[in-house]
């Protein structure tokens, strides 16, 4: 068990700097998920972390102390790619051993860790197995088996389901929380998928261009994004955004075409009468009582989900295009009219310039 701590982090590839300073103390036993878009400078992250790529500037640091020069071995960390190969002329058993043999263990502590690694990920009737004897889902879970036989400090994860189908990664997804919950161990987890961010993750770290946009738990990413990026990333359907002006007095805001719309709390003088970026989350509407709601909508189209419906339609002067989720299966027609209303704690304002959140 072990904390990890990042301290301005920095690499570069020949000129090209790719990560610009990235500090977070990751906690002992926590679970922490790198979220961003593909080229954004995760792996490039956790393969600093193990020691695979030299730092070129900051430190980081295992328990207090600075790891910048020991080498991967020395680091007590196991690694868990999206390409896991096993070894194919191997028994399950043999594949989770053959680490520990090469560090020379005595067999009966290998036997020991093995047969507890294998009852924890219910591998046990698998043991004499080959690879190609197992479901996908088998040969992951020996994968893991491997790094927890070493019974490292912290593990870390380079997007290991990106190669199983959509009905494997969410099984597994709840294996690997249920497995974290058993060990404990501190872990560092990159993905792309915001959703399996959102659900292993204790806090995230959502990354964009090689910068930090955000680190907290999924629910403070979700109800209080930090900037327009982490607020386009995190929800699907994704959030709407519209151009939208602060009242003078800051109570409130307006989108051309529109009635005002009170905001919570009240913004301060330096955001009064301003042009902003307004942001709704599509589940955030309600329909108001005839045309009782301050946003009138045009109904372009729906898709319709079963469990809920998608409308999609214009909103204002502007028409911008927009999308809105209801419960339940909706029927309008294309060219009808619907009279919304959102609550202000829902309404999102973020600086034109900065892309940064305003107010709470
Ligand atoms: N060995 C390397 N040499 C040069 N550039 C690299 C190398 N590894 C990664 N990069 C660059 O660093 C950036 C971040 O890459 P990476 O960390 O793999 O992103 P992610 O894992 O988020 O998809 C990308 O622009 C990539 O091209
Ligand atoms: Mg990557």
């Amino acid at each position: 068990m072990a904390d990890v701590s990042l301290r301005d982090i920095y690499k570069s590839f020949g000129q090209n700097e790719v990560i610009h300073g990235i500090s977070c103390d990751i906690h002992d036993g926590e679970f922490i998920v790198i979220l961003g878009p593909s080229g954004c400078g995760k792996s490039t992250v956790l393969r600093m972390i193990a020691g695979l790529e030299v730092i070129s500037k900051g430190d980081i640091a295992i328990d207090g102390r600075v790891v910048n020069q020991l080498e991967p071995a020395d680091r007590d960390i196991a690694m868990v790619f999206q390409n896991y190969a096993l070894y194919p002329h191997m028994t399950v058993f043999k594949n989770m051993a053959y680490g520990l043999k090469i560090r020379r263990m005595p067999k009966a502590e290998i036997e020991k860790r093995v047969q507890r690694a294998a009852e924890i990920l219910e591998l046990t009737e698998f043991l004499d197995r080959k690879p190609r004897q197992l479901s996908g889902g088998q040969r992951q879970r020996v994968a893991m088996g491997r790094c927890i036989v070493r019974e490292p400090k912290v593990f870390l994860f380079d997007e290991p389901l990106s190669n199983l189908d959509a009905k494997l990664r969410v099984q597994m997804r709840l294996e690997l929380r249920n497995l974290h919950e058993t060990l404990g161990i501190t872990s560092v987890y990159v993905t792309h998928d915001q959703v399996e961010a959102m659900t292993l993750g204790d806090r995230l770290i959502i990354m964009e261009n090689g910068y930090v946009e955000q680190i907290g738990s999924p629910l403070e990413v979700y109800e209080e994004p930090a900037t327009l990026f982490v607020a386009g990333f995190i929800g699907s359907p994704a959030m709407n955004f519209f151009e939208a002006r602060t009242s003078r007095d800051g109570q409130s805001i307006k989108l051309s075409g529109t009635e005002s719309l009170p905001i919570h709390p009240q913004l301060e003088q330096g955001f009064c009468d301003k042009a902003v970026v307004l942001g709704i989350r599509p589940e955030h509407f309600n329909l108001a009582q005839e045309d009782g709601g301050a946003l009138q909508m045009q109904v372009d189209h729906l898709e319709t989900l079963g469990a809920d419906t998608l409308v999609h339609g214009k909103l204002g002067e502007d028409n911008t295009l927009f999308t809105l989720r209801l419960p339940d299966i909706q029927r309008y027609p294309k060219g009808s009219s619907l009279s919304l209303s959102v609550s202000p704690e829902r309404l999102h304002l973020f600086n034109k310039e900065s892309e940064k959140r305003i107010g709470a």
